[in-house]
């Protein structure tokens, strides 16, 4: 039996009453609640299978930096990276965090998500990487999201990953450049592509933490374990601080069986370090990134915005962002 048989009658009331509220009104759907009676043990408990809670909201900071550099990262293509690299940035933001967005993507699809023209500009990521003179803060932009800048990418990157293998310490070279400006922003996100290699290997080496954003289908299960051995090399090798901040269950359905077996394996491989927070399957994801915003202010009061809000509040609940 879980914690509501544990909590005794009367609380057990009142925590029913408030969480099946909770159940209708918003996140988890009608499709659950079809058909048979409303099982109030299930209402209570979140996707990943433990109790709904509420995480509290972040205190603002008095000060800001020195950055956390979090690694989105998963070999696996269409998973979620860039959305919730994006959507958890302007959550973040909306707390008052200051977030630089580093897009490590030769395809550029987290610079044109913020409205960059990948052929307008004049220095990115690459540049930084490539040619010490370059100053990263020129290539910095700021976004039309408050409190969110960009160090932008475009097809250029693709030559790195070749003309990299040449230079001294070539694990090091995005860690290098970020350190001049970590003491301006609060978090650092990096929108990897969805391969391992040297690009990626330089992300995991410049960061304190991995998100790995897992779409909830079970062929995305496989790609997991290649993935947590190269995580655990770069510990080894290059990076002893690293740690994996959590595994993010994305595009759950929750009318299918499918999503939710999907995610009891999860919490099953990796315990507490899925995050409570899940996000939903939704359209309106594609929408936000065609009108190049973020889901938050695009469509605000929408699920899909309430869920990165409640990720950035779930991230700094577990000291994953200050
Ligand atoms: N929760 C969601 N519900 C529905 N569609 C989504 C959701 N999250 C992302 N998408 C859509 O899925 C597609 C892939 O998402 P995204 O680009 O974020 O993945 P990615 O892991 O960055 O991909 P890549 O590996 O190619 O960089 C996009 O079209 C995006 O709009
Ligand atoms: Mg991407």
């Amino acid at each position: 039996m879980g914690s509501i048989a544990e909590a005794g009658a009367s609380s057990r009331d009142k925590i029913d009453v408030e969480s099946v509220d909770r159940y209708v009104s918003s996140e988890w759907g009608t499709a659950t609640l079809e058909g048979a009676e409303l099982d109030l043990e299930d209402a209570v408990m979140g996707p990943t299978g433990r109790p709904q809670r509420d995480f509290p909201e972040p205190a603002p900071l008095a000060s800001h930096g020195p950055a956390r550099v979090i690694a989105m990262v998963n070999q696996k293509g269409g998973v979620g990276k860039t959305t919730s690299t994006i959507n958890l940035a302007a959550a973040l933001a909306e707390y008052g965090r200051r977030v630089l967005l580093v897009d490590f993507d030769p395809q550029g699809a987290l610079s044109a998500g913020l409205g960059a023209n990948p052929h307008e500009l004049d220095l990115t990521v690459y540049n930084v990487l490539m040619d010490r003179k370059v100053d990263i803060r020129d290539a910095i932009q700021q976004t039309g999201v408050d409190g969110v800048d960009l160090l932008p990418a475009n097809i250029d990157l693709s030559a790195a990953e070749v003309q990299l293998v040449n230079e001294v310490a070539r694990e090091q070279v995005l860690d290098r450049a970020l350190k001049s400006v970590e003491d301006h922003y609060d978090v650092v996100l990096i929108d990897c592509q969805p391969s391992l290699g040297l690009l990626t290997v330089n992300a995991l080496t410049a960061a304190h933490g991995v998100i790995i954003p897992l779409i909830c289908e079970f062929f995305a299960l496989r790609a997991v374990a290649l993935l947590v051995e190269t995580i655990e090399k770069v510990q080894d090798r290059l990076n002893p601080r690293l740690q994996v901040d959590g595994v993010l269950a994305t595009m759950y359905d929750a009318r299918t069986l499918h999503s939710r077996e999907v995610i009891s394996r999860l919490v099953e491989a990796f315990g507490d370090k899925v995050f409570e927070t899940v996000i939903k399957r939704s359209i309106k994801f594609a929408d936000a990134t065609v009108a190049a915003e973020p889901i938050t202010s695009y469509a605000g009061n929408h699920i899909g915005a309430d869920a990165y809000r409640r990720l950035a509040k779930e991230l700094i609940s577990r000291g994953g962002a200050p």
